[in-house]
């Protein structure tokens, strides 16, 4: 067993402080944990010490596919009988002059609902449709790592931006789960389905590049990644390869999880890169808004030749039309070289190198 200090930095609001005020239905050990991860407040942040423990974990035979691992779960909870967790914190991480809301929230799960680094849940709002039907379930990407923000394997987190958009007839229209989810409050309950997904989930060799794209909420499962990576220790993997993070926002009030980014930049400067594009405020020297994929576009050599290593993988996640930006940018590059992207970007998805859960 081993133990890391993780600090992190979330922007101070009142629901994180009620939650520590209003500790929901849940141990005292788990009490005590929470009221110990908040550290230090100041100015508009409040500082998040969380004390992570990590179990050993038995070591695996490396598969050949990260996909047919079998310890990994998928659908121990459907829809007709999802498991109940309660929200522990809720919190808004972008500022109030970002353009949406953006929340941070963790759930209980008392290990039951085990999940890997890069997987999601579904969430079933309660109530029913114009039908009269029961919600269908909303899917949302896991934003922490299998052991959870506080270490003991029992807590799912989310990264939510709530849906608010004004419809042909000029109403206002609230997306259901994801204000359900932003309007949550500490001990109440939420519906959680799955675990799914295995597009995204993480390279088992410590020694990969991970270059990871996100758009927004995309950010999620790169959380996830980055704490196993860099905020825990792990008796079988201690990562030392080169982790690559662009992270794609429209204001700099609306840069997710940034202090707890550059500390980990800080603490591994020859292990983690991380570059942020703000559309809104930034631009190339061509005066084009700097999105993702324009931010890229300046590491382009660098960038291709790491795709020629076989150890390197690419995640991207987030908006769908972050993905023909950066096709664009590969298909430049790979032609110089005499490939097709198309075909050189099939092999890389076989070998599950080229990996996109965009929507
Ligand atoms: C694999 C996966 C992972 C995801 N992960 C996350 C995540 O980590 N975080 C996150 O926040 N979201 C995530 N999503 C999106 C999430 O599942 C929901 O779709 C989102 O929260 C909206 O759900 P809702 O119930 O609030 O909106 P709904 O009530 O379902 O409304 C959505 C519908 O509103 C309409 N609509 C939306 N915008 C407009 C507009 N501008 N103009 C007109 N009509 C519009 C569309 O018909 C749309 O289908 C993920 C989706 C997938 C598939
Ligand atoms: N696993 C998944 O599939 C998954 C997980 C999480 C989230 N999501 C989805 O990801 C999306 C994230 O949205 P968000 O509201 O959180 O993001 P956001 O805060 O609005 O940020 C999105 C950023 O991407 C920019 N952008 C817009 N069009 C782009 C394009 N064609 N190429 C590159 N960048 C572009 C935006 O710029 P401008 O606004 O300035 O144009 C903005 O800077 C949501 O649709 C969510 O459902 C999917």
């Amino acid at each position: 067993m081993a133990v890391v200090a993780a600090s992190a930095a979330v922007p101070c609001t009142s629901s994180l402080v009620a939650a520590v005020q209003t500790p929901p239905r849940c141990s005292t050990s788990r009490v005590s944990l929470f009221k110990s991860m908040i550290a230090v407040r100041g100015g508009n942040t409040t500082t998040i010490l969380a004390a992570v423990v990590t179990e050993t974990q038995t070591a695996k035979k490396v598969k050949e596919s990260r996909k047919n691992d079998e310890g990994l779960s998928t659908n121990v909870f459907k829809p007709k009988e999802p498991y109940i967790g309660r929200c522990l914190l809720n919190t808004k991480i972008v500022g109030d002059d970002a353009p949406g809301e953006t929340w941070h929230m963790v759930f209980t799960t008392e290990g039951k609902v085990p999940y890997r680094e890069g997987q999601s849940i579904g969430v079933v709002p309660p109530g029913t449709d114009a039908n009269g039907k029961p919600h269908k379930l909303r899917l949302y990407s896991i934003a922490s790592s299998a052991p959870g923000d506080f270490g003991d394997y029992k807590t799912v987190s989310l990264c939510v931006k709530r849906l608010v958009y004004t419809n042909d007839k000029g109403e206002v229209v609230k997306g259901v789960c994801s204000n359900f989810l932003c309007d949550l409050k500490p001990g109440e309950e939420v519906a959680i389905t799955g675990p799914v997904g295995k597009e995204m989930l993480m390279p088992t060799d410590p020694n990969a590049t991970i270059i990871m794209l996100a758009t927004g909420t995309g950010i999620a499962p790169f959380r996830g990644f980055l704490w196993r990576m860099f905020f825990e220790k792990h008796d079988d993997y201690k990562y030392n390869g080169l982790a690559w993070l662009f992270l794609g926002v429209p204001t700099s009030s609306s840069l997710l999880y940034r202090e707890e980014f550059e500390k980990m930049q800080g603490d591994y400067p020859d292990n983690f890169r991380l570059d942020f594009a703000v559309s809104r405020e930034q631009a190339n020297a061509k005066g084009e808004k700097m999105y993702i994929q324009t931010r890229m576009a300046e590491y382009a050599e660098e960038l291709w030749q790491l795709l020629q290593k076989d150890n390197t993988f690419v995640y991207m996640c987030g908006l769908k039309g972050m993905e023909k930006g950066i096709d664009d940018i590969m298909t430049s590059l790979a032609e110089r070289d005499g490939y097709v992207w198309a075909d050189y970007k099939k092999q890389l998805k076989k070998g599950e190198q080229w990996n996109v859960e965009v929507y």
